[in-house]
């Protein structure tokens, strides 16, 4: 009998978490204007809103907060995280900054300007969003199978080459500072790119001079897929093929939340001198010191070792195998899901799930709320409020698919909270006939408006 995949670690500390009844949690619903992120963690039982800062650390991990060094400059853990960067990106510079965005914010003011264009492969939302405030255009080029949710293709996160091309050709050179690939793509489900198409999209680049950064929040997992799915590169470790992938690109802004296992944190890394210099300057006016960018000393030291674990294979097949048991579970029920399924989080069909509701009435939100009030789980729409407005016609704009998006914090529930989860979605798919409206908006922001928008019931 095939052994099944334990976890590498046994658990030495836990938290409660609280059960509610349905009648708590749809007047805290009510209360949170309809919109998952106003709700407080108590009134939460399992938190699937994100993956981003929420999982839990190795006690590797909590030792070395305690040999922190919190020297303005220069600092000891400084020198450990970028050791530990170089090593496995292969960038000889570092800025840490305090989480992902701030990388994207300090590297996109030195890069874009306003009426530039980065194409990529649907780029995240804190990206996109950064751009856009530069007055500047995301151009998503990602294959069109990742819009197919029963299509097997191995790789959604891949981009469509001729799509990029046409990019190329459409614009000037001076209007492309860069092309951007995220890995895992978050927005089409935590699917992978495979380091075949990163090699293509490289030399299609090249030839149009275009240089290539990577999204790198969750490269590690992206690296698993690519050992366990790309032919040839099954006796590679996580390490050797993150190198490769990152020999193809310029720089990395990086998101430490995901695959750097800590709970607060980012960074930039780059290998140009001129590109880190200008890249400082952002840094210091708003991140702090170049040796610091935000973050404590001793944050950036478990930053260093959960780097080196989240590069470790048997760590990874814990992860994304737990992952996969909660999708299959619900492909087990019948629940339309995005397959394959994704390195961080499973991804549900809400138009395929509640057909009865408009896209005018946010199927995904609606589908949300209900597993909410279901069972105290949150989650999060990908759908139409994330979305935005289009920021010219203010129109709003209607993605390919609408998801709600069950993220699951890195070795932090088990396979019990998976099964309960997964027992949860099921109950609110069988009274699926029952749900036939779904919400207005009553107030948003300008943009990124998802995090903050007030719903009523249409
Ligand atoms: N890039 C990707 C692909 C992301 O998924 C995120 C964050 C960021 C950049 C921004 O990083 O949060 O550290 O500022 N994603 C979280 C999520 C918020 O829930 O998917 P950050």
């Amino acid at each position: 009998m095939n052994l099944p995949y334990a976890e590498p670690y046994r658990i030495k500390m836990t938290e409660e978490i609280r059960q509610s009844t349905r009648e708590e949690r749809e007047q805290w619903l009510k209360e949170a204007g309809y919109n998952l992120f106003n709700l407080k963690s108590s009134q939460v039982f399992i938190d699937l809103l994100t993956d981003s800062g929420t999982g839990a650390m190795s006690d590797k991990q909590w030792a070395a907060l305690m040999t922190g060094d919190e020297s303005y400059a220069g600092s000891k853990s400084f020198e450990q995280l970028h050791e530990t960067v170089k090593k496995i990106s292969g960038y000889q510079y570092l800025l840490p900054t305090h989480q992902g965005r701030a990388a994207e914010n300090v590297l996109f003011s030195v890069l874009v300007k306003e009426g530039d264009v980065i194409p990529g492969n649907s780029h995240f939302d804190t990206t996109k969003g950064h751009i856009e405030f530069r007055k500047a255009h995301a151009i998503d080029c990602t294959v069109d199978e990742a819009f197919d949710v029963e299509n097997l293709f191995p790789f959604k996160g891949n981009i469509d080459l001729e799509k990029l091309e046409k990019v190329y050709q459409t614009y000037p050179k001076q209007k492309i500072p860069f092309c951007l690939v995220t890995i895992t793509c978050n927005s089409s489900g935590g699917q992978p790119v495979s380091l075949e198409n990163m090699k293509a999209v490289k030399e299609l680049s090249d030839r149009y001079g275009i240089p290539i950064f990577f999204d790198s929040a969750r490269f590690a997992e992206n690296a698993y897929f690519i050992k366990t799915r790309e032919k040839g590169q099954e006796h590679r470790t996580i390490k050797e093929i993150a190198r490769e992938v990152f020999s193809y690109g310029v720089g990395m802004t990086m998101s430490s939340k995901k695959d750097g296992l800590v709970n607060i944190g980012g960074f930039i890394a780059l290998n140009d001198e001129n590109l880190f210099r200008a890249a400082s300057n952002f840094t210091i006016i708003y991140e702090g010191f170049i040796t610091y960018g935000g973050m404590a000393g001793r944050d950036m030291a478990a930053l260093a070792v959960g780097l080196d674990e989240a590069t470790e294979f048997k760590y990874l097949q814990s992860r994304i195998s737990q992952v996969e048991y909660l999708g299959n579970k619900l492909i087990e029920y019948g629940i339309p899901v995005q397959k394959p399924i994704g390195g961080h989080a499973v991804f549900i069909d809400s138009l395929k799930f509640l057909p009865n509701i408009k896209r005018e009435e946010y199927p995904a939100q609606t589908l949300a709320n209900e597993i909410y009030k279901e069972a105290g789980i949150r989650t999060v729409e990908i759908g139409t409020l994330l979305a935005d407005r289009d920021p010219e016609t203010r129109e709003n704009r209607y993605p390919k698919l609408e998801l709600v998006r069950l993220a699951i914090p890195r070795k932090t529930y088990t396979n019990n909270h998976m099964d309960y989860i997964a027992a949860a979605v099921k109950n609110v798919y069988d009274r699926r006939e029952e749900i036939a409206k779904g919400y207005q908006i009553v107030w948003e922001s300008e943009i990124l408006r998802h995090f903050t928008v007030k719903l009523e019931e249409a």
